[in-house]
């Protein structure tokens, strides 16, 4: 090939189209002159919207942006790795690092400024995820010692009072009470084995399930137990979502968990909806990036929703708003899914309602 100044051009064109940072570029006066396709997608803004415009109009809000592209325009001076950028792209919050570098001639002249955007999210993710099974760990330490210390004297006080309900006749009312300290009692047995089955590692027994048969039958139960209130619960599957490799009684655990928050939190009137559907998703992997389908289980409902600081400890153990709740449901469902390497997920938009999504890597 020989060397033109054309074919220059579209090779370092290409590369850096081909980069998988977003990179813009802007010339002295912070006119915006060149965007790559990665950096279109993380702005959610085109190459056309921007080229040929000031880079402070588009980018108005990203007010970080903005003062490092026009500091380094000024100053010359090399902005590295900002990492607290959050870029509203279509509606959603991206987290990014961003860094600046002023371009200069070969003699040194400053011809403009070169911005670079680095997709966080799945960065996020993990240290999401790894902030979590610390959290987890040490409670495992903590609650493998305490749930042995409780369950012996819980065995005493259970039998005290089963002998205690047998003395009293039929009609004393000292029985309200025995009866009374034994569903306590029960209840904080299943605490502890909740606890016990959240913090000690297991090994899962994946068969292939069909998942709208388990999920079906789940709704069936909880249409039963709503009987008496006017929750609606909705189903919506894909039909191609084929039988797939999981722990068929995790997974019902799972949903039964997930369901059960949903009509919890819409009350007395209101509508819980279930839908599946086939995702495809890019996974970081050791040897690179991966095409992999997932299925995506949405759970939804148009309850009260979840407070900005509230959606922060959801998955927290203990964490919990009822009166009677244990606040271990959500973070047995994430051990759940973290176990098939799924991914689970809440949004929530305070007044609207709720969607909790469940991702599973399709395995078969
Ligand atoms: N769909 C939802 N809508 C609104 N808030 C929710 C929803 N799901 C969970 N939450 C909030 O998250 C908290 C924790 O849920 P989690 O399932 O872990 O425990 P819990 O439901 O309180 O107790 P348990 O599951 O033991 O009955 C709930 O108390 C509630 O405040
Ligand atoms: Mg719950």
């Amino acid at each position: 090939m020989t060397v033109t100044a054309e074919t220059l051009k579209d090779y370092y064109a290409n590369i850096i189209d081909s980069v998988g940072d977003g990179v813009l570029v802007t010339d002295r006066q912070g006119v915006i002159t060149l965007m790559n396709p990665a950096a279109e997608e993380l702005t959610g803004l085109s190459r056309r919207q921007v080229q040929g415009h000031l880079f402070s109009g588009p980018f108005r809000e990203a007010r970080i942006l903005v003062e490092m592209v026009e500091r380094t325009a000024t100053t010359g001076m090399n902005i590295s790795d900002y990492e607290n950028v959050m870029l509203m792209t279509g509606g959603h919050p991206i987290p990014v690092s961003a860094a600046t570098s002023p371009l200069l001639l070969e003699s040194g002249e400053r011809i403009g400024v070169i911005l670079i955007l680095r997709d966080l999210t799945n960065v996020r993710e993990l240290e999401r995820a790894v902030r979590q099974s610390d959290r987890l760990s040490a409670l495992g330490t903590l609650a493998a010692g305490l749930a042995h210390e409780i369950k012996n004297p819980l065995g005493g006080i259970k039998g005290a009072a089963q002998l205690l309900d047998r003395e009293l006749s039929e009609e004393n009312e000292m029985r309200e009470y025995t009866r009374v300290m034994l569903k306590e009692v029960s209840r904080v047995n299943r605490i502890v084995e909740e606890l016990l089955a959240l913090t000690s590692p297991r090994k899962l027994k994946p068969e292939a399930v069909n998942l709208h048969r388990i999920i079906g039958d789940l709704i069936m139960l909880q249409r039963r137990a709503a009987d008496d209130r006017k929750v609606v619960i909705q189903q919506q599957f894909d039909p191609s979502i084929p039988a797939f490799l999981a722990d068929e009684e995790l997974l019902t655990q799972l949903f039964l968990n997930l369901i059960k928050n949903a009509v919890e939190a819409v009350g007395e009137v209101g509508l819980v909806r279930i839908s599946t559907r086939i995702h495809a998703d890019y996974r970081m992997t050791q040897e690179g990036e991966r095409r992999i389908r997932m299925v995506a289980v949405d759970i939804s409902d148009d309850g009260p929703g979840i407070s900005k600081e509230q959606q922060e400890q959801l998955f927290t153990p203990f964490f919990t708003t009822k009166p009677t709740g244990t606040g271990l449901g959500l973070a047995i469902c994430q051990k759940i899914v973290s176990e098939h390497r799924g991914i689970l997920k809440a949004q929530s938009s305070p007044g609207k309602g709720t969607v909790f999504t469940v991702m599973l890597p399709l395995v078969q």
